[in-house]
């Protein structure tokens, strides 16, 4: 803190010096030039400069008054290794976009696993799934006009500190469906059923890393799971469109 101010006052300092300086030189040289009367005028001004300078450095920087509170509040000024700082946080961010992309990695590893996998003819007649738009909410006081209980599995939200107070639940993933796109054509269905198994890797992933917050899996098929389970999208009619 006391540095910057102390570096101010020092270049003001600096530059006064550099001023009276170059106008001793400017004398020196040209001493034919100038009658000993002009040449003290010379000298006049420059000391007179050096002095304004000085003056302006401490009143901008408040040098005196911050010397003073330093000394009342017994704080020092300590010198810092950037290289060192910049380091650590270079290090810190670097494991956290490492962890971030473990997770991720894990979520394709497992979507590769679930689509190669997958046996439509395994799934019941019944599944249904938790959908971003339509599902029924527990105690919500707005429920979907498309609400349908033998298609959209009905949720349960809890408000959670950790998701910024919105509700949701860790247990399972949300599908969204852009509008223009049927759930019921084959390869989407087909989609919205093996990716279901991304939930549990999602858990863990969560459980794994606990700075991590949303996830996301995106088909090409137009459908995006998101975890965890909300209700956020429903009241935003703008993100319907998605
Ligand atoms: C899917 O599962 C059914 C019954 O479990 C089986 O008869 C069928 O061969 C399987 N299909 C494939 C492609 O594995
Ligand atoms: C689907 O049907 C089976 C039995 O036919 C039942 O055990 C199961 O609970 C049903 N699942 C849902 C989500 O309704
Ligand atoms: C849907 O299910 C929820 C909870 O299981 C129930 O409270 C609600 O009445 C059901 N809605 C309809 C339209 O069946
Ligand atoms: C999640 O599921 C576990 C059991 O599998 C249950 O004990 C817990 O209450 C559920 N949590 C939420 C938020 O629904």
């Amino acid at each position: 803190m006391g540095t910057p101010a102390n570096l101010i006052i020092q270049g003001a300092l600096a530059i006064a010096l550099l001023l009276v300086t170059a106008l001793q030189v400017g004398v020196a040289d040209t001493d034919a030039f100038f009658s000993l009367r002009q040449r003290e005028n010379i000298k006049f001004w420059a000391d007179e400069l050096g002095d304004e300078l000085w003056y302006l450095g401490q009143s901008i920087t408040k040098a005196t008054d911050m010397k003073a509170r330093y000394k009342k509040l017994h704080l020092r000024v300590q010198e810092k290794d950037g290289e060192a700082i910049l380091k650590e946080i270079v290090d810190n961010v670097q494991r956290m976009l490492d962890r971030k992309m473990d997770a991720v990695r894990c979520i394709v590893i497992a979507a590769e696993d679930a689509a190669e996998s997958f046996n439509r003819t395994n799934v019941p007649e019944n599944y249904t799934f938790y959908s971003a738009k339509d599902s029924y909410i527990a105690g919500d006081t707005e429920q979907s006009e498309n609400l349908d209980n033998s298609t959209y599995t009905p949720m349960e939200l809890y408000t959670d500190s950790h998701f910024y107070n919105i509700p949701v639940n860790l247990n399972y993933s949300i599908v969204h469906v852009p509008t223009n796109i049927y759930y019921e054509d084959d390869p989407v269905y087909d989609t919205i059923k093996w990716s279901e198994s991304l939930d549990d890797v999602f858990i863990q992933n969560y459980y794994s890393d606990p700075a991590l917050s949303f996830q996301y899996f995106g088909s090409s098929l137009g459908i995006m799971r998101s975890y965890p389970g909300s209700g956020t999208f429903k009241q935003q009619p703008a993100l319907r469109t998605l």
